[in-house]
């Protein structure tokens, strides 16, 4: 055997580190109360996602998120806790968690919690104990204000629900603060033993296997010490929601806020290859920051611009040019295209670009959230008034706002209730769930689910589609065209954003095989110099060795 000489000892010290699990690989979100009933309850439970657990190991995903599961009044369906460290009876029971844990972890797959820091049930005891009085030990674990001299609330802040984001309290006279509903307080998180209290919480998690934490709101962390009023938004449009009347800059995106994300970031470092992601509605330009100025901040601050992108190739060309630029050195990118608070990206931009926003999310550089239900096209489901629960449409109402009709079951086939639940689901599923469901879809090769299961295959097994670098090729109209490149391969990924057949064109040389259609049916084609695209179609192309393609300038 070749004794490697001082060359190759180089080279191995110039070799790329190997990328970590959530840099290759791939996280869906899962909204437990809709996705597997076990106990008949209507709403689905931990013991459901762990019967479901070999689906998603056959879907190839690397890590499940799962939304709070812990103890609430639900008044935001979890997102109000009560308890930290317990699970929610309608989930289940610790020893349903560690099961779950213990037999995801034997499949290789990771669970990741949501933890909602920035605010707690107005039920959780530190609530109750803080309003118990002014000289409560607790009172400071909130925000608390006295009245402005008129007697209202203390300044202009707007909860992102609806109406002023103070609460008055009777007892005391003071006013708290919630950012969302009324009975979720916000958290005073400049007094230090809310963060130590918090960081314990996240421990007993980190110490049972959990692989990492989806942090809620994480740029509403820390709000302005000197409560200054709100500016207005001059780009206000009437009819639209009304937390933008005002831009939120004492509120959210404090400068500061970095210090309290880095004290998460750190808690999750003692414990080996565990992920910190934070949520963060702000431009991509906004996102560098939440790295963290020494890369001490989330690994991966979410990036939802795809949620809001004008659906056109000139404009995701340029947002996805702009992320890229943006990103701190060392940053992992990362890409989401539905969430439990927005519309389903099949009617969002069409069923027929459903597809191509598929083949897009998992092909760009950077690790992608898959939202549960968006592998068989759901859609956002209409719900009729008398069936609505989120309390978002409840408090204002009418403006489309509401988020039931992107949490509804998820349809496993076409038996009652699509086989989520033997009991009455608690929102309605899909009127077409006996056509589109689970089932259906895995009996058909040309599928939406067949398509998510081979673009996540090829993701896994081409190193250049997870890790390669990202290359825009010049194009126009509605191609969008770009390459992933490593070492050792360039696949080409060219995609019609439109619905007129196109012809994108390449300099004869460029040439190589066709290795997925949206539509699944063109494997293996032979290209050269051009690839002909259907309506709405995008195709991904392995290039012959040796191929290059001029990037665009
Ligand atoms: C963001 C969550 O995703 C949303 O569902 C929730 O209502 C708010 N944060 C408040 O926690
Ligand atoms: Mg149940």
């Amino acid at each position: 055997m070749a004794k490697a000489g001082p060359a190759a000892k180089a080279a191995l010290h110039t070799r790329p580190e190997e990328p970590l699990w959530w840099q290759k690989g791939v996280i869906y979100q899962i909204y437990p109360r809709s996705f597997q009933d076990s106990d008949r309850d209507g709403v689905g439970d931990l013991e459901g996602i762990r019967r479901r657990l070999d689906y998603l190991v056959d879907l190839g995903v690397d890590a499940i998120w799962i939304s709070p599961i812990y103890p609430s009044p639900m008044a935001d369906f979890g997102y109000d806790v009560a308890d930290y460290t317990g699970i929610h009876k309608l989930f289940g029971s610790l020893a349903d968690f560690d099961r779950l844990i213990a037999d995801a972890t034997a499949r290789n797959l990771k669970v990741i919690l949501d933890l909602v820091p920035n605010h707690t049930s107005d039920q959780h005891p530190w609530f109750v104990e803080a309003r118990a009085g002014k000289k409560s030990p607790k009172r400071d674990w909130y925000i608390w204000r006295d009245p402005a001299a008129d007697g209202g609330p203390p300044n202009n802040w707007l909860s992102e629900f609806g109406g002023s984001a103070w609460e008055y309290d009777k007892k005391s006279g003071q006013y708290y603060y919630h950012a969302f509903l009324a009975s979720q307080p916000d958290l005073n998180w400049r007094n230090p033993q809310v963060a130590a209290a918090i960081h314990d919480a996240m421990r007993f998690w980190l110490d049972r296997g959990v692989a990492g934490f989806r942090v809620d709101v994480i740029w509403h962390m820390l709000k302005d010490k000197g409560f200054r009023d709100n500016p207005p938004n001059p780009d206000f449009i009437e009819g639209r929601n009304p937390y933008q009347r005002l831009l939120p800059v004492h509120t959210t995106d404090l400068d500061e806020v970095h210090g309290v994300i880095a004290g998460l970031r750190k808690v999750v470092d003692a414990y080996p290859d565990r992920l910190l992601i934070g949520e963060i509605y702000l431009p991509v330009e906004r996102l560098a920051a939440y790295y963290g100025a020494n890369l001490d901040g989330a690994h991966l601050p979410f990036n939802f611009a795809l949620l809001e992108v004008e659906w056109s190739a000139s404009a995701i060309a340029d947002l996805i040019a702009r992320y890229e630029k943006s990103l701190p050195s060392g940053g992992w990118p990362n890409w989401v295209l539905g969430n439990h608070d927005r519309p389903r990206v099949a009617s969002r931009v069409g069923e027929d670009q459903a597809r191509v926003a598929a083949m897009l999310l998992l092909s760009l550089r950077g690790t992608p959230t898959l939202y549960y239900g968006e592998e068989i096209g759901m859609r956002t489901v209409p719900i009729p008034a008398d069936k609505v629960q989120d309390p978002f449409e409840k408090n204002v109402p009418g403006l489309g706002l509401g988020r039931d009709g992107v949490r509804t079951p998820m349809p496993w086939d076409g038996s009652p209730n699509g086989a989520f639940t033997h009991g009455t689901p608690w929102l309605p599923l899909d009127t077409e769930f006996p056509e589109t469901n689970v089932q259906s879809q895995r009996n058909s090769s040309h599928s939406m689910l067949a398509l998510y299961h081979a673009l996540i295959r090829l993701r896994r097994l081409h190193n250049c589609l997870s890790m390669g670098d990202w290359r825009l090729i010049a194009c126009s109209g509605t191609l969008l065209a770009y390459t992933r490149m490593d070492r050792d391969s360039t696949v080409l990924v060219t995609l019609n954003l439109g619905d007129e057949p196109l012809l994108a064109t390449f300099p004869p040389s460029v040439t190589g095989r066709l290795l997925l259609s949206t539509f699944c049916d063109r494997d293996g084609e032979r290209v050269a110099g051009e690839v002909s695209l259907r309506a709405n179609e995008g195709v991904m192309v392995m290039l012959d060795a040796g191929v290059e393609l001029p990037a665009a300038g």
